[in-house]
């Protein structure tokens, strides 16, 4: 806990506050709430982003993934990884990444009660996917389908870190038959037309995170997150507005669309 720097927001705690958590300091729920003003749709876009995660595991356990490697974690919320997928198939092995310290501490605090074995926490960074595959080697095996799971993750790499490459990297140590799912807040006004980031509350919001001293976080087009699944077999629907990825049947209406983008392919 020594390394919790609790006098700049964080963007794994801020997301909590939005989450409704509990387990952020005052200076992320400060900045939050900032963002919230001029940018209240981002309480949709965290919302959405973990419910998209239970349907896109329960997907992938449907095609008979048993091992998940989930980059960008995140502090613990109401349905976790590991909790959606051993709830389907007990059997189920996860590896969670992420680099932030208090994340660390959490999942730690998390794992204590899974069974031996069947789940990991691996600090890394994203930008270093040999390393996290190496590390992922101790608990996933690697010759059979893993669904790497990179929920909000990609638009905390800058382009000149190439953020397409660290996907294509990540891919190519996964096994024919494994599944990749993506999600990323994009920046759209109204869903056909991208919109510069100046121009809009969430440019607005991104520069409130930049102002208070947050790592930078990259909003892209619909189009990008499409390129990141380059020669995989994206399933349906493609890449859509999050809530339309395989809304639950028993939701009550037409799920809403947000500017946030994601889908799943194969391998
Ligand atoms: C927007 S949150 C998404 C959390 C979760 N995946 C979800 O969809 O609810 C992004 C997470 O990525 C983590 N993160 C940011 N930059 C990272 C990096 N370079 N390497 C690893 N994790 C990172 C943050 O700490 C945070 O927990």
């Amino acid at each position: 806990m020594a390394d919790v720097d609790v006098t700049t927001p964080h963007q794994a705690r801020m997301w909590n506050h939005w989450l409704g958590g509990k387990d952020c300091y005052p200076i992320d729920r400060e900045v939050g709430d900032k963002i919230m003003e001029v940018y209240p749709e981002i309480a949709d876009v965290a919302r959405q982003s973990r419910a998209f995660l239970v349907r896109v595991v329960r997907y992938m356990v449907g095609q008979g993934v048993r091992q998940f490697l989930d980059i960008g974690t995140g502090l613990p919320a109401a349905d976790n990884t590991h909790e959606v997928a051993q709830r389907e198939a007990p059997d189920s092995r996860i590896v969670y990444v992420d680099n932030d310290p208090l994340v660390v501490a959490h999942a730690r605090a998390l794992l204590k009660g899974a069974a031996a074995g069947t789940c990991a926490y691996v600090e890394a960074d994203v930008r270093e996917p040999d390393e996290i595959i190496e590390r992922a080697s101790a608990v996933l095996d690697f010759s059979r389908p893993v669904g790497l799971m990179l929920l909000g993750i990609v638009g905390n790499v800058a382009d000149e870190d190439d953020p397409q490459g660290v996907v294509r990297r990540l891919v190519e140590a996964l096994p024919a038959g494994s599944y990749v799912a993506i999600n990323d807040g994009t920046n759209v006004l109204d869903v056909d037309e991208w919109t510069p980031a100046e121009a809009t509350a969430r440019g607005e919001a991104l520069r409130l995170c930049a102002d208070a001293g947050t790592v930078p976080y990259h909003a892209r087009t619909p189009e990008f997150i499409s390129s990141l699944f380059e020669g995989l077999e994206l399933v349906e629907p493609g890449v859509v507005s999050t809530p339309l990825w395989r809304p639950d049947p028993s939701s009550v209406g037409e799920p809403a669309i947000i500017d946030s983008f994601g889908g799943v392919a194969r391998k």
